[in-house]
């Protein structure tokens, strides 16, 4: 054993692991571009990006300049009664790129803080303005938000969190209108999922502050895809109904879906987005929470009171700001959305051989990623097949890592046409051993 795993073993406690029977994790010692070295120098093709961060790739050279530049001038300032030029830089660029007048950020550290922010901002909104009937959420079945307490109860629909029911604030979770590829019954069951959120806003839309929804893709519960339309009314009904509208983009952020932003797609402008993840793609942590501007002016008052006391530590880091700034440069410099498209053209082309495929069912592509289920297998986030798939990837030099019983590929834009038809060559070998 190596050093490193030794110590490892001795002293650190991992993310969603079972660490009685979790086998050893892999030593990583480099990456580059899509791939990830590890101890052995063995190189690994890292088809999720790193939990869906790394858009332009490992070790991006003008990222990793950004961040070296920055770091001779400002490591970090509190960002209370200081701010500084990556800030104002950055948030100047998110709010050029966003629609509308979302235009007030807010920064915080990771996709749940995004989320928790979110949370606080739309139960204290209405608070300002004098609604405090309004303490209640509505979400969807499936949604999954992040993994802290206001975060779990919105993502309460995703089965993660039961464990934790007893701590959670109430949330309304009304069922989602998923969809695949070839998927003929997608109508009648948007217009049951529509049915049964009417009815649950009639009875509790009165009561509550927001609803939060990941435009056009649950991610963690399993890549389940949402048409445009299902999206945009669901969004406007919730509007009606004196609801915030809140998009957790933390996921489909920075091109995934093959647009800048979800949203553009849905075609509704919501009055909170979450960004996280790709927002500093993956060299840094960082999250925003972006609201529009009718939302920031109802914490304006001559009092403390009204305004949200809300921060942290690390509240806008310079370091990961600057480097945000660069990501969304590439951009334009790299033409990244020119090759989400590519990414999805090709995606596209697997289609038919994996819904020929006697193992897939539910075969999905949406902007760089490709998704489908294992046919027959249930669980949840770990199942046996799943599990037996990522070992046999692992193995063979590709980082899949099946969410349950979905398989799915949401590789770096940067990823080479030979790596992305290595990627398909080992995903169905994979599907044939087991
Ligand atoms: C849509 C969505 N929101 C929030 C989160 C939580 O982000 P983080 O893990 O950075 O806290 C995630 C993480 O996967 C996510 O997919």
């Amino acid at each position: 054993m190596s050093d490193i795993l030794d110590i490892d073993k001795r002293h650190i406690w991992h993310p969603f692991t079972q660490h009685a029977s979790e086998r050893d994790p892999v030593v990583v010692t480099g990456a580059k571009g899509a791939c990830l070295f590890d101890e052995d120098g063995t190189e690994i093709l890292d088809l999720i990006s790193s939990w869906w961060t790394c858009i332009h790739g490992h070790g991006h050279p003008a990222l990793v300049e950004a961040l070296a530049v920055q770091a001779a001038k400002l490591d970090h300032v509190m960002f209370a009664g200081f701010t500084h030029a990556p800030a104002a830089t950055l948030s100047q660029s998110l709010a050029g790129v966003l629609p509308g007048d979302l235009t007030k950020v807010f920064f915080s550290d990771n996709g749940s803080t995004a989320v928790e922010v979110a949370l606080k901002l739309a139960f204290q909104y209405h608070r300002n303005r004098g609604e405090s009937a309004r303490t209640e959420f509505f979400a969807f079945e499936g949604g999954y938000h992040g993994d802290t307490l206001g975060a779990m109860s919105l993502g309460r629909g995703s089965n993660f969190f039961t464990l934790f029911e007893d701590l959670m604030c109430t949330v309304h979770a009304t069922p989602y209108a998923r969809t695949w590829e070839g998927d003929n019954a997608i109508g009648p069951r948007e217009e049951d999922a529509l049915e049964a959120f009417a009815k649950a806003l009639d009875e509790h839309g009165n009561k509550a502050a927001a609803i939060i929804i990941e435009p056009l893709m649950q991610g963690a519960s399993g890549f389940r895809f949402s048409r445009p339309e299902f999206v945009r009314q669901v969004s406007q009904m919730a509007r009606d109904a004196g609801l915030l509208v809140i998009y957790d983009e933390v996921a489909t952020g920075f091109g995934r879906t093959g647009t800048l932003f979800a949203c553009e797609q849905v075609g509704f402008l919501p009055d909170i987005i979450c960004l996280s993840k790709a927002l500093t793609a993956g060299m840094l942590p960082m999250a925003v929470t972006v609201a529009r501007e009718g939302v920031f002016e109802a914490f304006l008052s001559d009092k403390f009171d009204t305004a949200l006391a809300h921060g942290h530590t690390f509240t806008a880091n310079p370091l990961a700001c600057a480097v945000a700034c660069k990501s969304l440069e590439l951009f334009k410099q790299d033409k990244a959305l020119e090759k989400v498209a590519h990414i999805g053209a090709r995606n596209r082309d697997q289609l038919a051989r994996l819904m020929e495929h006697p193992r897939t069912e539910h075969a999905r592509a949406m902007g760089c990623m490709l998704a489908f289920e294992l046919a027959g297998s249930k669980g949840h986030y770990k199942t046996q097949d799943g599990e037996r798939l990522r070992d046999w990837y692992l193995k063979n030099g590709l980082n899949i890592r099946p969410l349950g019983p979905t398989v799915y590929l949401m590789p770096p834009y940067c990823i080479t046409d030979e790596q992305l038809t290595r990627a398909y060559d080992g995903l169905f070998a994979g599907l044939d051993q087991i």
